[in-house]
């Protein structure tokens, strides 16, 4: 009896740690995390019917079997109250369908029904099929209990005897719980002003958030929060997601005339018809998405936590990387790059990446794209030698490449003119003087994996920077018949992906970073393949704190480059250099100023403040984030970082123009210990308060003055817990 019972009690324990339950008798799923839950359920016609998503809920009997509705009117059908879960497009159903599919004999009808599940440990596929025929999806989900994250995708297969081919194929629809007055938050932008928060009320119809150009884009990002109106960074319940694609996507939020928000991602449908043969399948990218009780801020420090756990590669802490393109651009020369790189070893960098030029006959952006062989006039012997001098003063070596693109003055074009993506009679529209390669083509793609194979193994190169700097345009693939062409938006992002993936398994010690002139290539998709990202290609300091705000918004610290340059910059503005190192050293640092033109207390700042960034890294690049005061809102922006042991703090301030001699105002710490106390280390002097030790309490209730006068001011100051 005695073991009967001990065995009873081991199967309720687990069963209750189980994060994900399905009651068969009322055929319910309950996905339950630390931080939120998610209910399905099948309903009396087999349909697959969305029932929670929010805070944790842990008793699956209260949560009701999907009782039937009835039409309200011959306009409004039942089927829009029912919050399907993936819809297909068939029947009267009016809402942004799932998937839409046509046959080969024209009919265009799809109902999907529940078939059956299956469950394994953290990760539940649920298949659907059409009522009449043999076309199958399976949803599949995977709960991370941790952080409460939750990823979604779709497999659709085509098991029918007769070719189909897909319309739209998403990745998820989410639902709101029923209700109005959501609003949106979102990153909009453009070249050099990527991802401004932006948050607006959601009304009926439809929001497009969207790509079309090939690569996810400079305009906006593939990330959305929505809240219930009155969300702020520490209080309000926020539900966020993001899609992880590098190639057209669309997430649509729609209000229904029934009061239902509905957010629906994967593939942008534009342009896109995919055919399947039968037996073949299409698998649509992963959708995260993520649950907050408290805030924008919370939301974002689950998002963080779970890329650093889950997405990113798990790969070292950023090293202080120097990149010469803005002292040299296309002027390489090994004797210059050798004086860079002993001037950059001394501050104290620690990777050293050759930008644009050492390649082909590159001695501008007319000619040599797509010739990725080592210019012999810049670098007579190759590039061993830049190199063995680079490690010979501690230095890693990286260097900069645009796989994808091609000069039509170039070898490679004249070869292979038929390799670009192009309609035949039809010109080829040039941007930055260059073409796409069609990667999409399996030739192209084992091309491209030969050269930056060859590179890699032939050279000591630790880290490429991938860069990618045109959108596509006229995306014809002649070779396939016009049926097939379309597939080009998908299999182009597949077989870079595939690239990356590869050269990684092949060269461990590789680390990439994707540049697509800054930030038009930044989703969890290419950040599963990469070590970091290039925000923007605006590294005026200023601007550099919003679009840093926004991308903190969906990604961590640890992938966002984010260099320190030369003034004055764009907008004409000189901020102070110490203001440019302090916005710079809240992601990976990196120096991308013209080290021969600093003057002897430009570098000594500069080598202290490496110096200081290399005792916080740890901190900012694997610690916790709160925005305290964001440069959209305040005179002063504040940025925090909290160790994971709590241990360490560092908060950096910026004042963008004092006026009537006003103080600063109280910046209110957050994420300490009340109860602990710590050491503060100001940076330059700049703390109003005298006392070295503050306790948690008074740091968050009281606060901090900093002195900060004048415009552009900064300053930072790093706490360490003593007791
Ligand atoms: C793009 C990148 C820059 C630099 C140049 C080189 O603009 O964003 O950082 O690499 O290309 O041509």
């Amino acid at each position: 009896m005695k073991r009967f019972l001990g065995f009873l009690l081991v199967t309720v324990a687990c069963a209750s740690a189980q994060s994900i339950r399905y009651s068969a008798e009322r055929k319910i799923w309950l996905l339950t995390t630390n931080h939120s839950s998610y209910a399905m359920g099948v309903d009396a016609n087999g349909s697959l019917r969305h029932l929670y998503w929010g805070g944790p809920l842990w008793r699956e009997q209260d949560i009701a079997a999907p009782t039937p509705r009835r039409d309200v009117s011959s306009f409004d059908p039942k089927q829009m109250l029912e919050n399907e879960e993936f819809a297909g497009w068939g029947g009267p159903r009016y809402y942004e369908p799932a998937l839409k599919i046509t046959r080969e004999n024209g009919v265009r009808d799809l109902v999907l029904k529940y078939v059956t599940h299956r469950i394994q440990q953290n990760e539940l596929e649920i298949d659907l099929k059409d009522i009449r025929d043999a076309i199958e999806v399976t949803l599949r989900y995977r709960v991370y209990p941790e952080t409460g994250m939750l990823r979604r995708n779709a497999v659709i297969r085509n098991r029918t005897n007769q070719p189909i081919t897909v319309e739209s194929a998403q990745s998820a629809t989410w639902h709101m719980p029923p209700g109005v007055g959501y609003r949106l938050s979102y990153l909009t932008g453009r070249w050099a002003a990527e991802t401004q928060l932006h948050r607006e009320p959601i009304h009926e119809g439809m929001k497009v958030l969207e790509s079309r150009k090939g690569h996810t884009g400079h305009a906006i990002n593939p990330w959305f929060a929505i809240d219930e109106g009155s969300a702020s960074e520490e209080s309000g319940r926020v539900w966020f997601g993001a899609l992880a694609w590098s190639g057209n996507w669309r997430i649509t939020v729609e209000q229904t005339p029934y009061q239902q928000v509905r957010v629906t991602g994967g593939l942008n449908p534009f342009d896109f018809a995919y055919p399947l043969k039968p037996g073949e399948m299409l698998e649509t990218p992963e959708f995260f998405a993520g649950f907050s009780p408290n805030g924008f801020g919370a939301a974002s420090r689950l998002m963080h936590r779970f890329e650093r756990e889950h997405v990113f590669p798990q790969s070292r802490l950023r090293p202080v990387l120097y990149n010469s393109w803005e002292a040299t651009t296309f002027n390489v020369t090994e004797q210059g790059q050798k004086d860079l790189a002993d001037k950059a070893a001394k501050l104290g960098v620690e990777l050293f990446v050759v930008d644009d030029g050492w390649f082909g006959k590159r001695n501008n952006d007319r000619a040599g794209l797509g010739d990725w062989f080592v210019n012999p006039q810049k670098f007579p012997q190759g590039l061993k030698g830049l190199i063995d001098h680079v490690k010979g003063l501690g230095m890693d070596f990286g260097l900069w490449v645009e796989p994808e693109m091609v000069n039509a003055d170039s070898d490679l074009y004249r070869a292979h003119p038929d390799w670009v993506m192009n309609f035949p009679d039809r010109p080829r529209s040039e941007l930055r003087n260059q073409l796409v390669l069609n990667l999409a083509r399996n030739d192209v793609k084992e091309h491209l994996f030969g050269v930056l194979d060859k590179l890699a193994s032939e050279y000591d190169i630790r880290y490429f920077k991938w860069d990618m700097n045109r959108a596509f345009s006229e995306p014809g693939w002649p070779e396939e018949t016009p049926a097939a062409q379309r597939k080009l938006w998908v299999d182009y992002v597949r077989n870079l992906y595939d690239i990356l993936d590869r050269l990684r398994a092949k060269h461990p010690k590789l680390e990439i970073e994707s540049c697509s002139g800054g930030g038009g290539r930044v989703d969890l998709g290419i950040l599963k393949r990469v070590d970091e990202v290039w925000p923007s290609d605006n590294t005026e300091a200023f601007d550099r704190l919003r679009i840093q705000e926004g991308f903190s918004q969906a990604y961590a610290a640890k992938v966002m480059s984010a260099w320190v340059t030369d003034v004055p910059n764009m907008n004409r503005r000189s901020t102070p250099l110490q203001y440019r190192f302090l916005v710079a050293m809240q992601g990976a640092l990196g120096i991308g100023a013209n080290l021969n033109k600093w003057t002897d207390q430009d570098s000594a700042l500069a080598t202290r403040m490496i110096d200081l960034y290399k005792r916080i890294r740890p901190t900012v690049q694997t610690g916790e984030l709160y925005r305290l005061l964001s440069p959209r809102t305040e005179d002063v922006t504040a940025n925090q970082y909290v160790s994971g042991d709590g241990k360490q703090s560092v908060l950096f301030a910026f004042r963008h123009s004092q006026q009537y001699n006003l103080a600063a105002q109280t910046i209110y710490l957050r994420g300490l210990d009340e109860k602990a106390v710590y050491r503060l280390e100001s940076v330059d002097n700049k703390l109003a308060d005298r006392e070295p030790e503050l306790s948690g309490a008074y740091l968050m209730r009281r606060g901090l003055n900093l002195n900060l006068r004048g415009d552009f001011d900064s300053t930072a100051v790093i706490l360490l817990r003593v007791q």
